[in-house]
C-alpha cells in the first residue's frame, strides 16, 4: 500500500522538480534522513484532505481494525484532532461540560472556539493522588446543572491509565442530546486486546481521538480521529483542513500503515500481555513501593471503573525519598527513563514494543529501590483539585489588560494565562480564573518537588500574568 508504493516510486527515477526542498538527495545525509519517501501530492499520491486512493486504504484499515465508520488520519498530533472535533462538534458560545484533568489542548479548543466551559472535577485517590474516573453520576448531575449543554469532552485512559463508564456516561449524555468527545489519546492500543478496556466509540462516544505514537509503534505525531456518528463526518472533514498541514508527511502517513499492519497481529499482544502478567507477579515481592492495580494493588482499592494495565505507576508516598529523587535512581542507576514524574509517583509507559530485557530491567530496579529505602509517615494529600472559579470566559481573556504579580501578591486576581506541570500538560489553572491560596499553593509544591511547572506567558515560578 502507501510506503510499498512510496519505496517504488523511489527507484522510478523521476526527477523531482516539485517540493519538498530536498528533492529525494539521499546523499545529503548519512542516509539517516529519510528523503527518499518523503513525497508531497503529486500524481498517485492521493491527498490527506481529499484521500480517494493510497491514503483511503489507510484510513480503511484504521476504519477496520478500531470498528469505526470514519478514521481520519492524523500528522499534527491529537491535539489537531482534539482542535478540529471541539471546533466542529459545537458553535461559538455554546455551553460545554468538560474534565477538569483534561489537556491543555481541549483547554485551547474552548478558547479559540468561544466556548462556555463547565468543569466536571474527578476525584483524586487517596493513596496515589492520581484522578478517578468521572462518574456517570457526576455526568447526570451537570447536565441536570446546565441544561443547555452541547458536548461533554472527557480523558479516558487517563496519563495514569484511568477509564470511566464511557457507555453509562454516552447513554446519560444522549438522552438529554449532549454529544460525547472522548480524549483517547492514551488508549491507541485498546482495540488490540481483550485484557485492555473498551474503546470510546464503541462504547458509544461520537468522537475520540488516539494518538497512535503514544502506545503503539508509530512515529511522534501520527494519531487518529475516530467517529461512527455520520452527521460528524463531513465537519471534521472541514476542520481537520483548518487545523491540520497543508502539507502533511508522507513518512507520517505510512508510518500510520506500517504502525496498523503491525497491530493487525494478534500474536505480538498476546505476548505483550504475558510479560504484564509476569511483571504483575514479580509486583507482589515489593513490600513497600506501591505499584498502581499491579501486584497487591487491585482495581478494587480505587475509585476507577476500569484500568489500562499498560501503564505502569510507581508511588513513593511510603518511602523516603519522593518521585524526583525515584525517578534519579532509575535514570543514574539503572538506566531508565521514566515518562512522567509527580512529587509523590513516577509514571512508566510500557507498550507493545517493550522487551523482557526491559521489564526485567525494572522489576529489579523496583526490588532493589524497594530494599533499600525507608519507610516513612503517610500523610494526608494536601492538595486536590477544585472547582475553579471562573471570572472571565477564556475565550475573552486576549483582549484584556494584565501584568506580571508575584505568585504571592497574584491571590484573588484573575489568571490571564495558563500554569500548567509538564507532563502531564494538565492546566492547574486556566486563562480568566481566579487564582486562589490554595492554586499558588500547588504551583509552589510542585516546583519545590522538582517538577517542571509551565505558563503561557513563561514567568513562573515568579511571576503570573493577572487581569489589572
Ligand atoms: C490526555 C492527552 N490528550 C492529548 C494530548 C496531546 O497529544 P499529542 O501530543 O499527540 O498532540 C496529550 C499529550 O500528552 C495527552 O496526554
Amino acid at each position: 500500500m502507501l510506503y510499498d508504493k512510496l519505496k517504488k516510486y523511489s527507484k522510478s527515477g523521476v526527477y523531482p522538480f516539485h517540493m519538498p526542498g530536498h528533492k529525494r538527495n539521499t546523499a545529503l545525509s548519512d542516509g539517516t534522513m529519510p528523503y527518499e519517501i518523503d513525497l508531497t501530492e503529486i500524481d498517485g499520491f492521493d491527498n490527506l484532505h481529499n484521500a480517494e486512493g493510497c491514503i483511503l486504504e489507510v484510513q480503511n484499515l484504521a476504519e477496520r481494525l478500531y470498528n469505526v465508520k470514519k478514521a481520519f488520519l492524523l500528522v499534527n498530533g491529537a491535539t489537531g484532532g482534539i482542535l478540529s472535533a471541539v471546533r466542529a462538534m459545537t458553535n461559538r458560545g455554546d455551553k460545554v461540560l468538560v474534565a477538569r484533568n483534561s489537556h491543555k489542548s481541549v483547554y485551547n479548543a474552548l478558547e479559540i472556539c468561544g466556548l462556555e466551559p463547565e468543569y466536571i472535577v474527578p476525584a483524586v485517590d487517596d493513596e496515589f493522588g492520581i484522578n478517578c474516573s468521572i462518574t456517570p453520576l457526576q455526568v447526570e448531575k451537570a447536565i441536570v446543572k446546565n441544561p443547555n449543554t452541547k458536548l461533554l469532552i472527557i480523558t479516558s485512559p487517563t496519563y495514569e491509565g484511568v477509564v470511566s463508564d464511557i457507555k453509562e456516561i454516552c447513554r446519560i449524555a444522549h438522552l438529554h442530546n449532549v454529544m460525547v468527545l472522548v480524549d483517547e489519546a492514551h488508549g491507541a492500543h485498546f482495540p488490540f486486546s481483550k485484557s485492555f478496556p473498551s474503546e470510546a466509540v464503541a462504547s458509544g462516544a461520537d468522537a475520540a481521538v488516539a494518538s497512535l505514537h503514544k502506545t503503539l509503534p508509530s512515529l511522534t505525531q501520527t494519531a487518529l480521529l475516530l467517529t461512527s456518528n455520520e452527521s460528524l463526518i463531513n465537519s471534521l472533514a472541514e476542520n481537520l483542513a483548518i487545523f491540520e498541514t497543508s502539507s502533511p508527511s508522507y513518512i507520517f502517513m505510512s508510518a500510520i500503515e506500517k504502525c496498523l499492519e503491525f497491530c493487525e497481529n494478534a500474536s505480538a499482544f498476546d505476548e505483550y500481555i504475558k510479560r504484564l502478567n509476569s511483571f504483575n507477579e514479580k509486583c507482589k515481592s515489593l513490600k513497600k513501593i506501591k505499584v498502581l492495580c499491579y501486584g497487591n494493588d487491585e482495581v478494587k482499592n480505587h475509585r476507577f471503573f476500569d484500568f489500562d494495565i499498560s501503564k505502569i505507576t510507581v508511588s513513593v508516598r511510603r518511602l523516603d525519598i519522593n518521585g524526583t529523587q525515584l525517578a534519579e535512581i532509575l535514570r543514574n542507576d539503572f538506566k531508565i527513563e521514566p515518562e512522567m514524574v509527580c512529587s509523590d509517583y513516577v509514571l512508566l509507559i510500557s507498550t507493545v514494543c517493550d522487551t523482557d530485557e526491559g521489564f526485567a530491567r525494572l522489576i529489579n530496579a523496583l526490588q532493589i529501590i524497594d530494599s533499600k529505602c525507608s519507610v516513612k509517615e503517610l500523610n494526608a494529600y494536601r492538595y486536590s483539585i477544585t472547582i475553579p472559579k471562573i471570572s472571565v470566559k477564556p475565550c475573552e481573556c486576549s483582549g484584556k489588560d494584565g501584568e506580571f504579580c508575584l505568585l504571592e501578591h497574584s491571590i484573588d486576581k484573575i489568571s490571564l494565562e495558563y500554569v500548567w506541570a509538564y507532563p502531564p500538560g494538565i492546566p492547574i489553572i486556566a486563562k480568566g480564573e481566579i487564582i486562589t491560596q490554595d492554586i499558588a499553593n500547588i504551583i509552589i509544591a510542585q516546583i519545590a518537588s522538582g517538577i517542571n511547572v509551565c505558563s503561557t506567558k513563561g514567568k513562573i515560578p515568579k511571576e503570573i500574568y493577572c487581569c489589572i
